[in-house]
């Protein structure tokens, strides 16, 4: 078992854990996007794949699937993605916008197990 740090926004235990990919399948301190149902999720890994997040690829501005090829960062202990399109930020913890008042964005609880990344869902 791995015990790389993850980050579980969800209050309760998510209902399925999805196994997106390996570790490796993704780029360090960057963003790729897997699909889940019809539903497209950015993942990315931060701090060199030792932390993991994950929210809907769309981007609520002008509804493009983008989010993914996003720019990441921090904003004090807040990790972040830039829309690359407008310049959007949305916090990966909480989903909410940190420069505009457009509605917030979906995130999701990630684990890594075993070098396979998971992704929580409630469905
Ligand atoms: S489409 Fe994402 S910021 Fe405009």
């Amino acid at each position: 078992m791995n015990s790389l740090k993850s980050h579980q926004v969800a209050e309760t235990e998510p209902k399925v854990w999805y196994k997106a990919a390996k570790i490796h399948d993704f780029p360090m301190d960057g963003g790729a996007c897997v699909k889940y149902k019809g539903l497209q999720i950015a993942v990315f890994n931060f701090n060199t794949g030792k932390e993991w997040y994950a929210c809907q690829n769309l981007c609520p501005h002008k509804m493009q699937m983008i989010l993914s090829r996003g720019l990441t960062g921090s904003q004090g202990d807040e990790p972040k993605v830039a829309c690359p399109y407008h310049k959007k930020t949305f916090s990966l913890k909480s989903g909410v916008c940190l420069n505009d008042e457009i509605e917030a964005i979906s995130t999701f609880p990630v684990k890594v197990d075993d070098d396979y990344v998971y992704i929580g869902f409630s469905q």
